[in-house]
């Protein structure tokens, strides 16, 4: 699971923590960090790389898949997290994301639930090989409104939505599970 907001109240962590809840129990989630990686700049490959990229190629690598749930800045990702999918593109032919299964879920305070950062994010997914599932797509919009005084989602049209992306996510793992040579 990529986070790609940084913030400590994050609405995007909460969903992140709310599609962890709503899951099938076959899928066991754990987070990856962005906040820590150094801005990519090749250079660092030739000579010490920063041991927070290691960690994080580590972890994508290991993964079977991968959740991202990101918020968009001026209809697009936030820099750290674009800055994460080129630290785990490189160096060239040690691209960790090549196969991975992958979806999106996007979350904002805004009526069309970041649906630009989505699809950046998707365009530069798709180049890096990643598999990422196409349908159901998540646009979460209006997150202020999103969670109730204890923190966790209070609609359940929207719970419910969480419960059907994340199965259709297991079911997208395996997919591509089979084809992979
Ligand atoms: C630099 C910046 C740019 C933003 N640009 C957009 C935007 O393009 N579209 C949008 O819907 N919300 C935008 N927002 C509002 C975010 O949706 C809102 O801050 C949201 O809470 C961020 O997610 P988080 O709560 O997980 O940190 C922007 C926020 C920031 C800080």
């Amino acid at each position: 699971m990529v986070v790609g907001s940084l913030r400590r109240e994050s609405f995007n962590r909460r969903v992140a923590q709310a599609a962890i809840e709503f899951a099938p129990p076959s899928l066991e989630f754990h987070f990856t960090e962005i906040a820590d990686l150094p801005l990519y700049n090749e250079d660092l490959e030739r000579a010490t790389v920063p041991e927070a990229w290691t960690r994080f190629r580590a972890d994508i690598k290991t993964a079977d898949a991968i959740l991202f749930v990101t918020p968009e800045y001026n209809r697009s990702v936030p820099g750290g997290l674009k800055n994460a999918v080129d630290v785990g593109s490189r160096p060239y032919l040690s691209n960790v994301w090549n196969d991975k299964p992958a979806a999106i879920i996007s979350v904002s305070t805004g009526a069309i639930g970041a649906f630009g950062a989505n699809h950046h994010l998707r365009q530069a997914l798709t180049f890096v090989n990643a598999a990422v599932m196409p349908q159901p797509e998540a646009y979460i919009g209006g997150a202020k409104d999103l969670f109730g005084a204890d923190g966790k989602i209070a609609n359940e049209g929207t719970r419910k939505f969480l419960e059907r992306f994340t199965n259709a996510f297991g079911a997208w793992i395996e997919r591509v599970r089979v084809r992979a040579p």
